[in-house]
């Protein structure tokens, strides 16, 4: 493998110099963490499982027009992507109260929320990711007024197709969180979705039964992680239906160049 310029790392991926100017290659590492990364773990498999599942939603939104990073996906660890500035934002779309939300709250985890909430937290590990009000990110110049208003747009269209697409295999968006970043275009410049979307970033419960599907499994010690993100492939038609076992086997569907 040809040695080549890491450009950033961060908890799950790696990104390098992409072949052409503009580009980027993402490779997505087997580490887990969470709580800020005090809990830290190697899952075997997971890159493979996010790199897979992040392609294939990354389509199916650029098919109903959300403008993504995503180029292509260059072999079971990494994807090409588009260069851009990340705007330094985790914007957040619930659904169902869990997590940080239900804490603060005092809402049941599971409870249905009244409509669709947005929330923006800062990227900035070093604070934990603090959550922070619009009017934050036009005082701190993070994102202009017309940049937030595409983003809520967006997450909330993202929110809508990927509550179906889960839907649709028996699966309950519960919650997500997303980045956006600045695309140099000729006439200035873009905000496209970016970074991944995978059970790393969501939260995914089983219809029938609850069972969280998704990055909860290791922040509760609940166990069998990859086995669930294998699922999660499985049902979306990435992964054969023979395949989904306690060993998980991740060759592919079709196309693996
Ligand atoms: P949230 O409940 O705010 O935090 P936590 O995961 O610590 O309980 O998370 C809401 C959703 O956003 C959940 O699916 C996890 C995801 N998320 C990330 O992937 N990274 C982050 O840095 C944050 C804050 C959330």
């Amino acid at each position: 493998m040809s040695r080549r310029t890491q450009i950033y790392e961060g908890k799950a991926k790696i990104l390098y110099e992409g072949p052409e100017p503009g580009t980027l290659v993402q490779y997505f590492k087997d580490d887990a963490t969470a709580f800020n990364a005090q809990k830290k773990a190697t899952l075997d498999g997971k890159g493979v499982l996010n790199n897979r599942i992040s392609e294939f939603v990354m389509m199916r939104l650029e098919e109903i027009g959300i403008p993504t990073h995503f180029i292509k996906r260059l072999n079971m660890r990494e994807q090409l992507i588009k260069k851009v500035e990340i705007i330094p934002l985790e914007v957040i779309c619930r659904n169902v109260a869990a997590g940080t939300m239900s804490k603060r709250l005092g809402i049941e985890e599971g409870e249905k929320l009244p409509r669709s909430i947005v929330e923006f937290c800062l990227k900035r590990d070093d604070l934990g990711d603090p959550l922070i009000a619009e009017e934050h990110i036009y005082a701190f110049g993070w994102a202009t007024e017309s940049e937030l208003d595409e983003i809520i747009a967006m997450t909330l269209r993202i929110n809508d197709y990927l509550m179906g697409m889960f839907g649709g295999v028996g699966i309950n968006l519960i919650d997500f969180k997303i980045e956006f970043g600045r695309l140099q275009t000729e006439d200035g410049h873009k905000v496209i979705l970016a970074d991944e979307i995978s059970p790393d970033s969501c939260r995914l419960w089983d219809r029938e039964t609850n069972k969280k599907l998704d990055k909860d499994r290791f922040r509760r010690d609940l166990g069998d992680v990859t086995e669930a993100y294998t699922e999660v492939a499985t049902r979306l038609g990435i992964l054969k239906e023979s395949q989904n076992s306690s060993a998980p086997n991740l060759s592919v569907v079709s196309n693996d160049e």
